[in-house]
């Protein structure tokens, strides 16, 4: 059954208590802004109160990408206090992803930048579509990650490698992001989501109490409750740097398609 109450998200009910929410903002390749998050949020309680549910799978419309960030041309637009407001806005939709009670399986079909990697990133695990491209570019915009990057990415991948990737603003491939511990397996984008859906069908069939109790328990001792203490740092790091002259360059540069030139270079 697909519910289509809302504009910039899809939300469909499978067989065997499989639920896809779907990111469906394609033109903009699925980036995220306030009204999509908030209508995230909206589903995710939903879907949290919703006893049908035994597993989410948080994925992305068409080919080309999972989510490439938060919405530039948005941000681009933003005071400080509504840059910190944007923050914590997108820190709650990953917090209901993170602590939802069933298994949340991020499919990753395309690009994950920013953003996209940081909602990947509080689901339980990820898996790929070998187009998939991750990345943490938001230094290149004149910013720092603000949905959680700053302390998530380094549960997967530890904190060398998070720094790395956050320091640079690289973007990696699937398969690169797979030997770092980010992505657990590697598919063909052809047969993606229906190997996406085969091991949301071997959750869906365990007992549901059991998988529920053990995520809630894995979810608070893989720190689910330390990092919340430190989601409003990053939000007010985040919001400092809004209006910033390196953020309007960045993101000013963004939209005109051209290279950006920082202070100081
Ligand atoms: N925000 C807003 N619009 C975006 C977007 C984003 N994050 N990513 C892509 N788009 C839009 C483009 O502006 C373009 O729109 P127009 O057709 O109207 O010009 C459309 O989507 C298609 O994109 P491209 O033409 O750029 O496609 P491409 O194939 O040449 O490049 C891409 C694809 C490499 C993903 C490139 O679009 C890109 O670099 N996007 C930005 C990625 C990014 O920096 N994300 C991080 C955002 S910051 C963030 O997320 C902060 C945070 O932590 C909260």
């Amino acid at each position: 059954m697909s519910l289509n109450q809302y504009e910039n998200i899809t939300v469909e009910n499978l067989d065997q208590g499989i639920t896809i929410l779907k990111i469906n903002r394609p033109k903009a390749l699925n980036a995220l802004n306030r009204e999509t998050l908030n209508e995230m949020r909206t589903a995710l309680i939903a879907i949290s109160k919703d006893d049908r549910v035994r597993v989410l799978v948080l994925t992305g419309e068409g080919e080309k990408a999972f989510i490439a960030g938060a919405d530039i041309s948005e941000m681009n637009t933003l005071s400080p206090t509504e840059g910190v407001a944007f923050s914590q806005l997108g820190h709650d939709v990953a917090k209901h992803l993170e602590f939802m009670h069933v298994p949340v399986i991020a499919a990753v079909n395309g690009y994950a930048l920013g953003g996209g990697t940081e909602m990947a990133i509080a689901c339980d695990f990820i898996l790929a579509s070998d187009k998939a491209v991750f990345g943490q570019p938001e230094v290149s915009l004149g910013i720092i990650p603000g949905f959680g990057g700053c302390f998530r990415l380094a549960r997967f991948v530890g904190f060398p490698r998070a720094k790395e990737l956050i320091f640079t603003g690289r973007k990696i491939k699937a398969e690169e992001a797979k030997v770092m511990g980010l992505c657990l397996e590697v598919y063909p984008a052809e047969s993606f989501m229906e190997k996406v859906l085969e091991v949301a069908k071997v959750i869906s069939q365990q007992s549901r109490s059991a998988v529920t109790k053990a995520k809630s328990l894995m979810v608070e001792f893989s720190e689910g409750a330390g990092v919340h203490g430190k989601v409003d740092g990053e939000s007010h790091a985040f919001g400092r740097l809004i209006r910033s002259p390196d953020q309007k360059e960045g993101m000013g540069a963004f939209v005109e398609k051209r290279k950006p030139l920082f202070e100081g270079l």
